[in-house]
């Protein structure tokens, strides 16, 4: 189970200058690709949470590669956080600050009063992505369970927007 772990964490790959000069960008495709680290990831994300949640939902679009396997082994449905204007019904929106403008992420407003979410995305960076998607949580009506992700980027203050509850399986 930890040799499985760290596996995974040495199968998320590091990529200079992507998608820009300067960026480093964390590849979880490796990870995703091999099934024993795959599912030690999935079980590491979900563990603290068990019998806990609801329902499960993913963040456009990195996100959405964990949720649907998190969804499935926990025997709970699962729901799409999507970026603006992809959902077909009425959805609740959230604004949130990039590091130049602003984006939107939305949900479709048809879960139940009270329903316990999992949040699950692949990392967390400065946590407004995160942090917008609680708020999105709150604004369905539903509670927090929790905030799952695979890689926290630290020195970011990825928990101060996030809060400092966030359950992180690899730091970088
Ligand atoms: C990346 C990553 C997280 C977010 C983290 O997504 O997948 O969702 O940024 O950054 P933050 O903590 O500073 O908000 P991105 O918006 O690049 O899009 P993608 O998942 O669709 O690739
Ligand atoms: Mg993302």
């Amino acid at each position: 189970e930890n040799d499985a772990l760290a596996r995974a964490e040495s199968l998320i790959g590091v990529i200079p200058d992507y998608p820009s000069p300067g960026i480093l960008f964390r590849d979880i495709t490796p990870m995703l690709a091999d099934a024993a680290a795959l599912r030690a990831c999935i079980g590491a994300l979900v563990e603290p949470f068990a019998g806990r949640f609801d329902v499960v939902a993913g963040i456009e679009a990195r996100g959405f590669l964990l949720a649907g396997a998190v969804a499935a082994a926990a025997g709970v449905g699962l729901v799409p956080i999507r970026k603006a204007g992809k959902l077909p019904r009425p959805a609740v929106s959230v604004d949130y600050a990039l590091e130049y403008g602003t984006a939107t992420i939305e949900a479709h407003d048809d879960l139940p009063e009270g329903c316990r979410v999992l949040l699950l995305d692949d990392v967390l960076a400065t946590g407004g992505t995160l942090a917008a998607a609680q708020r999105l949580v709150g604004r369905l009506g539903c509670v927090v369970a929790g905030s799952a992700v695979l890689l926290e980027l630290d020195g970011l203050g990825g928990r101060a927007l996030a809060g400092d509850d966030v359950h992180t399986l690899f730091h970088a």
